[in-house]
């Protein structure tokens, strides 16, 4: 069994103050020749899939860190114009779109990349975002769930529009397409009325789902291919995994429906001394404090003493994140309930996130990986890099020949699709259920 591999490619890092180090270019990530670079890595190396995250609006750390980058889907549109075999990943957020356009472009990314294309949908934590968008304030976590969970019913309606083998094109008659193969969505809901049908006919991208709360998790298991998790202990990991594939069972799926892609960061050094080195350099340019105190504010515990333990029984009961993630929050739960930890050791274990960072040699990291996948907690990872800059080319170059060699890892080949490589079977949604467009 091998394990899928994605790259997230966030500038400058997961430590995003990687961009104050002496080598670092501090306008990379406005750079298409910087990204290019990157992209081709992964193409020659074959990777499965090239992620960026974002956000409609303006980073909030825009004074000390380089933000939210340029729009990713014409980023990524343009990265797979100089790749051949990497899948494009790129989030976008069902709070505030439409779904006819965002079916419609993923569909077309789906179309010009020949099967290479996977949307990352969220529901937007940024608080920013919701003013761009004529709103005072997010709507409330459960509601913008219920309407990614209608967001994404009406994406797939859309995305099923046309039979397979609709266009007859029969020069002898003028016949162009049998009419009666093309359905409209006709959704009428709580939040969105949509009569479709999409004007060209396509296969349905892949779709990831980030949520970690009640609300995300029910989407993925129902409707996503793959779902993106956060997880510091295996125990935490495995729990979630046998819960997605369990709840994708109950929505009528099978398990193997639904993949589970768990979030690591790297740091690799030439040896071991090297990345501590580099490890030491980089929480040099981070504000510890700074992060620390943020990490109390995200786990609703205020004011407090930066270096005192906080065990599992200091947390309040549920977590407060009606504006952050409840997936971060369980992670790094299950982390103190197996140590306490001050703020300033979660500051510096898990640097800007709950994700779990790994320092070490390429072959450490091998192994971490290796372990991590023998232990059953995810179908794959999805890798994030401390410095991008410098992690991204070591894991490719050094960590991926490693997981080759063990036969952890199968490089991507041409022609094949992202949906063949994650193993995920097409969405069985087509047809059913939509009304014939008159014809
Ligand atoms: C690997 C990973 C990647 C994510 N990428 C994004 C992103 O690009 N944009 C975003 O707004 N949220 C992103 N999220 C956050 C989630 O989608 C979700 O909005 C957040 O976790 C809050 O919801 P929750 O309480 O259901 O977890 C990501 C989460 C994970 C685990």
């Amino acid at each position: 069994m091998t394990f899928h591999l994605i790259a997230s490619l966030m500038t400058p890092g997961h430590f995003r103050s990687a961009w104050r180090l002496p080598d670092a270019d501090p306008h990379a990530y406005l750079d298409i020749d910087y990204f290019r670079g990157l992209a081709r890595i992964a193409d020659e190396v074959g990777l499965d899939a090239i992620f960026l995250g974002d956000a409609p609006a303006l980073g909030p750390e825009i004074a000390t860190n380089p933000g939210t980058g340029i729009d990713p889907l014409i980023l990524l549109g343009h990265l797979a114009a100089v790749t051949e075999r990497v899948g494009v990943l790129v989030t976008s957020s069902t709070s505030y779109n439409s779904p006819y356009n965002l079916a419609r472009r993923f569909q077309a990314l789906d179309i010009v990349t020949k099967g290479r294309a996977a949307v990352n949908l969220v529901t937007t934590y940024a608080p920013a975002a919701a003013a761009n968008f004529g709103q005072t304030e997010p709507a409330a976590k459960e509601t913008r769930y219920r309407r990614a969970h209608e967001f994404l019913t009406v994406v797939r309606r859309l995305w099923d529009s046309w039979e397979p083998g609709a266009i007859v094109a029969d020069k002898a008659s003028g016949r162009y397409v049998d009419p009666g193969s093309i359905h409209a969505a006709d959704h009428h809901g709580e939040f969105f009325s949509v009569a479709g049908p999409l004007p060209v006919p396509g296969d349905h991208p892949v779709v990831v789902q980030a949520g970690g709360s009640e609300g995300g998790l029910n989407l993925g298991a129902e409707l996503a291919d793959v779902v993106f998790t956060v997880a510091q202990t295996q125990a935490k990991a495995i729990a979630f995994r046998d819960d997605i594939r369990r709840r994708a069972v109950a929505a009528g799926r099978g398990a193997d429906d639904v993949k589970i892609s768990l979030g690591v960061i790297v740091l690799i050094g030439e040896t071991e001394d090297d990345a501590r080195t580099r490890a030491d350099e980089l929480y040099a340019t981070l504000g510890l404090d700074q992060l620390a105190r943020g990490v109390l504010a995200a786990l609703g515990l205020g004011d407090r003493d930066l270096d005192e333990p906080i065990g599992i029984a200091d947390l309040p009961e549920v977590p407060v994140a009606e504006a952050g993630s409840v997936g971060f929050q369980v992670s790094t739960r299950a982390l103190l309930a197996e140590r306490p930890l001050s703020a300033r050791e979660l500051a510096r274990h898990a640097p800007g996130s709950g994700h779990r960072l790994v320092v070490g040699t390429a072959e450490q990291i091998a192994d971490d990986l290796e372990s991590w996948y023998r232990a059953g907690t995810a179908d794959g990872f999805t890798i994030m890099y401390a410095d991008t800059a410098v992690d991204f080319e070591r894991f490719a170059r050094l960590v991926v020949p490693l997981l080759i060699d063990r036969g952890l890892f199968r490089p991507a080949e041409s022609g094949s699709t992202l949906r063949d490589r994650l193993d995920v079977p097409q969405y069985g949604q087509r047809r059913t259920g939509n009304a014939a467009v008159a014809g």
